[in-house]
C-alpha cells in the first residue's frame, strides 16, 4: 500500500468514530504533557491499535491514543503519545499521524516536548517556543518517492515555525507572566542521553535545547504547508562542565510541574486563533 492509501485508510477509521469532525488544529503532546487532553470537551479517544497503519507506542511515559474533542470551543485532534526514532520506527511511521491529522482538515500543528537545556540563560522548568531546529537524526521523513499531492520535493525550511503563532504565544506568555524563551532545538535519535562532549558540540553548533522528537513531525507538517508551533519544557540542565546524571522519572516529574503553564498558553492560543 502506498502513502495516500494508508493516510486515507487511517482517516476513514478515525472519522467512523467521530462522524463529521473537522479539526481546526492538531496537537502532539510530549512526555508528561498530556493533561490538556483530559480537559477536552466531548472527547473521543481512539487507541492507536484501532487505527490502521498507526504504529504502537512502546514507551511507558507515552500512552497511545488519538483524542478528538474541543478545547476552548476549537475542534482539535490530539496525539497522546508519539513515536520516536529510538523505538525503532522509521521516519514515515513516525510522521504518518501528522499526515492523517492534516488529511482530516487540521491546518495547524501544535507540538510539545521535554528537552534538555544547554543555553546557560535557561533553567530547568522553563518553557521555550521553538524558533528553529537542527536535524541530527541522520534521517528525514521525506526521503523516498515524493507525493506531489502532499507537498514539494524540496520543501523550504527557511521558516519552519510560524511567525504569527510564535508572536501570539509570546504575547500571551507576557500577559500571563510566564517566561517563554525562543530556542533552537537539536533533534538526536537517543535513546542514550548525551555525553559531555556531545553537549559541548551541540551548544557549539547553535542549539539551545536537545531532544529526541518533534523534528520529524515538523518536517512532515511543513511539507504539507501546515502552520507549526512547538513548545519545549526544559527538564534537565545539560551543561558539560557541571553535568549530573538525570533519570527519566525526574524528566517526567519536571515536565509535569511546568505543564500547567504550557496548558494555559496553548488554551489561549487556541481561543485566540484568527483573533
Ligand atoms: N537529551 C536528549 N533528550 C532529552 C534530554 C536530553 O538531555 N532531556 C529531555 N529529553
Amino acid at each position: 500500500m502506498n502513502d495516500p492509501e494508508m493516510i486515507q485508510a487511517s482517516k476513514e477509521a478515525i472519522q467512523a468514530c467521530v462522524p463529521g469532525f473537522v479539526p481546526e488544529a492538531a496537537i502532539i503532546f510530549g512526555t508528561g504533557l498530556s493533561s490538556l487532553a483530559e480537559d477536552m470537551d466531548r472527547a473521543v479517544s481512539i487507541p492507536y491499535e484501532e487505527i490502521p497503519h498507526f504504529a504502537r507506542a512502546t514507551v511507558e511515559s507515552h500512552t497511545g491514543e488519538l483524542v478528538c474533542g474541543f478545547i476552548e470551543g476549537r475542534a482539535v485532534v490530539a496525539m497522546k503519545g508519539r513515536f520516536h526514532r529510538y523505538e525503532g520506527y522509521d521516519m514515515r511511521a513516525i510522521t504518518h499521524p501528522v499526515r492523517v491529522m492534516h488529511a482530516m482538515g487540521a491546518p495547524i500543528l501544535i507540538a510539545s516536548n521535554a528537552a534538555g537545556g544547554m543555553n546557560p540563560l535557561f533553567s530547568v522548568g522553563d518553557l521555550c517556543v521553538l524558533d528553529d531546529h537542527i536535524n541530527l537524526l541522520g534521517d528525514n521523513p521525506l526521503i523516498g518517492p515524493n507525493d506531489e499531492n502532499l507537498g514539494p520535493r524540496f520543501p523550504d525550511m527557511s521558516e519552519p515555525y510560524d511567525r504569527a503563532l510564535m508572536s501570539a504565544a509570546e504575547r500571551i506568555a507576557l500577559e500571563e507572566g510566564i517566561p517563554l524563551h525562543r530556542a533552537v532545538y537539536a533533534a538526536v535519535t537517543g535513546p542514550c542521553l548525551e555525553t559531555r562532549a556531545e553537549y559541548r558540540f551541540l551548544r557549539g553548533i547553535g542549539a539551545d535545547l536537545v531532544g529526541m522528537s518533534t523534528v520529524p513531525e515538523v518536517i512532515a507538517a511543513r511539507h504539507e504547508s501546515m502552520r507549526v508551533i512547538a513548545f519545549s519544557i526544559i527538564t534537565d540542565a545539560c551543561f558539560p562542565e557541571a553535568l549530573k546524571p538525570v533519570s527519566v522519572e525526574e524528566i517526567i516529574a519536571t515536565a509535569g510541574r511546568a505543564e500547567p503553564k504550557l496548558n494555559l498558553i496553548v488554551k489561549r492560543l487556541l481561543r485566540e486563533l484568527d483573533a
